[in-house]
C-alpha cells in the first residue's frame, strides 16, 4: 500500500507559527504490537471463566480514547458492554490543564459490574481519579484503569493505572486520538506537538 503524506492543518492563523507535528515518539507498528499485548494482560487479569454472567463494562473517556478504544476492544476476546463519558481537562487551544469537567455522563448502570476505564493518556491523573471516584460511588463491583500513554512526571500522580501502553516523557503529544484543539486526532502515530 502506498503511504500518502500527511498534510498539516490549515488552522485559523495559517502560516503564522501555528502548532504542528514534531518528532514521532511511537510508530503505528509499535502501537499495534503493544495494543495486542495489553489486551492479553487485561484478559489474564479478569478471572471470568467461573462466572457465566461475566461481562466487562468498558467506560471510555471521550474523545481522546476513541481510536485506542476501537483497536483495544477488537483485541479483547471477552463479553463487553461499551459506555462513554465525555470529560475534558484541556479544552480548546491549550496545553495546560484547566480543571476536570464532565460534559456527558455515563448512560450505563455500573452497580455490581466489573468496569474498565479506558483513556488515552495519564498526565496529572486528575481526569482518571474523578472518573474512578464516581464509578466507585455508583457501586461498581471492580474498577480498573487502562491508558495508552503515561507521562513520566517529577511529582507523584493522583492515581496509578492498572494497565499502561507506553510511559512517555513529559511532552504534549498528539495523534492516534490525542488532540490539540480537536486537531491531529487522525494522525496514525504519536508525535510531539511543536508550538
Ligand atoms: P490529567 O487529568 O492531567 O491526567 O490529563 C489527562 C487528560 O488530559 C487526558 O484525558 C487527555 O484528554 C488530556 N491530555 C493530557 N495530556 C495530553 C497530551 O499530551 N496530549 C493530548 N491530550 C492530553
Ligand atoms: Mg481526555
Amino acid at each position: 500500500m502506498t503511504e500518502l503524506s500527511w498534510k498539516p492543518h490549515p488552522g485559523p492563523q495559517a502560516g503564522s507559527g501555528r502548532p504542528r507535528l514534531g518528532q514521532v515518539l511511537i510508530t503505528r507498528d509499535q502501537i499495534a504490537g503493544r495494543v495486542t499485548a495489553l489486551a492479553g494482560e487485561i484478559v489474564a487479569c479478569y478471572d471470568h471463566r467461573d462466572r457465566e454472567s461475566f461481562e466487562l463494562v468498558i467506560v471510555a473517556i471521550m474523545t481522546g480514547s476513541l481510536i485506542f478504544l476501537a483497536d483495544l476492544v477488537r483485541a479483547l476476546p471477552l463479553p463487553v458492554r461499551m459506555a462513554i463519558m465525555m470529560v475534558s481537562n484541556y479544552p480548546g487551544a491549550t496545553t495546560k490543564a484547566q480543571g476536570v469537567r464532565i460534559n456527558y455522563d455515563l448512560q450505563e448502570d455500573v452497580a455490581g459490574k466489573d468496569v474498565l476505564v479506558v483513556d488515552d493518556i495519564l498526565d496529572s491523573g486528575q481526569t482518571l481519579s474523578v472518573v474512578v471516584d464516581l464509578l466507585r460511588r455508583r457501586e461498581a463491583r471492580s474498577v480498573r484503569t487502562c491508558v495508552l500513554l503515561d507521562k513520566i512526571l517529577p511529582t507523584p500522580k493522583r492515581i496509578c493505572p492498572d494497565f499502561v501502553g507506553f510511559p512517555i516523557p513529559d511532552r504534549f503529544v498528539v495523534g492516534y486520538g490525542l488532540d490539540y484543539d480537536n486537531r491531529f486526532r487522525n494522525y496514525p502515530q504519536i508525535a510531539v506537538l511543536e508550538v
